[in-house]
């Protein structure tokens, strides 16, 4: 076979299934230049060719596209047919079923609300902004886990300062049903200050969020593919037709905990994409179709993407690899997790005086996502920084009398949750130290030494170079 045909077998396919040549290239085998080095003479070895046709094979539907079997796109939600090959199936009086995410639901609410943690996670992402390189036709970020939706709304306002005229596509990964629904809280605004974005919401895994594409064969028979054109021109009436979605939501958002693993797992995996119906032919060219779609990320966020107590391996593997492959040209990855040494990990030092939650640290992890990539490795850079620019605080709210000789307990309680939430303390441990009250004399010692209470962050970034 000449190159030319092989060529336009790889054109065919890619215009089929929505892929780009260099993700082709990337997926099939390993190098996002195969398409162009053909076209520029170079030549390939038979084992290559087959790697090429096995991949065009086993990522093909019987009807030839590799396409979700349920496919909605309705305004309204419609019922959906019983899943038919759920990854997991769990029973209704299963009680791991639709468990509130993250141990302790509250405790996440309290920690996102009484302490600055997501705004100056956004404010640190966004500056990210100044050393990307969008090309035509949109700006692509990726939040590798939305949580409340904070720190996403924040840099996608951010975003609009910036690029006030260019269109968004913008991906958000969350498993988690509450999670999605405090985000979506949020866009409505978005889309009327902004109206040429695309927002993609799924609960895929990370391995498959960034393409939208379920590699199981089983699971991506039960895909739910769901899109809403937001009709009408004011936030109120996006907001109206966003808080519609909420059966939808309710039917379709629902996870349960792996049996093997532990970790949190959809039941059927869902993408919702949205976006102004007036705008739709302007944003025809970044709307991702069923099936799958180009990566290709200008920023991704991996904002608090794993459980600071998660094995290495975890961590690079399951998380940042994946993560890392899905940069485009130029894209910058920006992970940041928890880092310690700080008034919050002395309260819980008090407390439990050998706990090390933190237990890797950037150049760890870094290292790990090398080794992991190996040759793929190549096109990216690997930055950790110095200290002064990695690592960086965030405060508990407090007003200028509440940290004064006697400290209310509301503040003295708001302290310990997030002292416990960013050491993840699991609940068994919790329940005999608030039983005699030593964790309010602790909490309250520690707020009164340093006066007031805060957190260290740690972030890297990895990014991928221009071609
Ligand atoms: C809740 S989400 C993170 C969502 C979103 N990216 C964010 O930053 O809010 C997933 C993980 O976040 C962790 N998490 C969120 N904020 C944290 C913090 N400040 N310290 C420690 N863990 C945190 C939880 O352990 C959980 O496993």
């Amino acid at each position: 076979m000449n190159a030319q045909d092989l060529l336009q077998e790889i054109s065919d396919y890619c215009r089929q299934t929505g892929l780009a040549e260099s993700t082709f290239g990337r997926r099939a085998v390993n190098d996002g230049k195969l398409a162009s080095r053909l076209r520029h003479g170079g030549r390939i070895t038979t084992e290559t060719l087959d790697r090429i046709r096995s991949f065009m094979a086993t990522n093909r539907s019987l009807d030839g596209a590799m396409r979700p079997l349920v496919v909605e796109r309705a305004h309204r939600p419609m019922p959906l047919p019983a899943p038919t090959g759920a990854p997991m199936p769990i029973k209704s009086d299963d009680p791991t079923r639709n468990f509130r995410f993250f141990d302790n639901r509250q405790k996440y609410l309290l920690f996102v609300n009484t302490c600055s943690e997501k705004w100056v996670i956004a404010h640190r992402v966004s500056l990210e902004l100044a050393n990307i390189h969008p090309r035509p036709p949109a700006v692509r970020l990726f939040d590798a886990g939305v949580g409340d939706g904070t720190v996403l709304a924040r840099v996608m306002r951010a975003m609009h300062d910036r690029y006030p005229t260019v269109p968004f596509y913008v991906v958000g990964k969350e498993i988690s049903l509450e999670d999605i629904r405090l985000a979506l809280q949020k866009m409505a605004d978005r889309f009327f200050e902004h109206p040429g974005t695309v927002l993609v919401l799924t609960n895929l895994a990370y391995a498959d969020a960034p393409w939208l594409a379920v590699k199981s064969m089983t699971a991506a028979k039960s895909l739910v593919w769901h899109e809403l054109p937001l009709t009408g021109n004011s936030s109120h009436q996006f907001e109206a037709q966003i808080t519609e979605l909420e059966p939808f939501l309710a039917d379709n958002w629902k996870a349960g905990v792996n049996p093997k693993t532990g970790n949190p797992a959809f039941e059927r995996p869902v993408v919702l994409v949205i976006y102004r119906a007036d705008h739709k032919f302007l944003l025809d060219p970044i709307l991702p179709k069923p099936g799958g779609t180009t990566a290709n990320y200008d920023l991704v966020i991996a904002s608090q993407p794993y459980r600071a107590r998660a094995p290495l391996e975890f961590k690079s593997k399951r998380v940042i690899a994946p993560l890392a492959r899905a940069l485009g040209p130029g894209g910058r990855l920006i992970a940041i997790h928890s880092h310690g040494n700080d008034p919050g990990l002395e309260i819980i030092r008090r407390i439990w005086p050998n706990d090390n939650p933190f237990t890797t640290d950037r150049h760890q992890i870094m290292r790990a996502v090398k080794q992991e990539l190996g040759p793929a490795g190549r096109e990216l850079n690997f930055n950790a920084y110095a200290d002064n620019r990695a690592l960086f605080r965030y405060d508990m709210h407090t007003l200028p009398s509440e940290i004064s000789e006697s400290i209310g307990t509301s503040t003295v309680l708001a302290a310990w949750n997030a002292a416990i939430y960013v050491a993840q303390v699991e609940d068994d441990r919790l329940s005999g130290v608030v039983a005699d009250g030593r964790y309010i004399d602790a909490t309250r010692e520690v707020l009164r030494e340093h006066g007031g209470l805060w957190f260290y962050d740690e972030s890297f970034v990895i990014s991928r170079r221009r071609e």
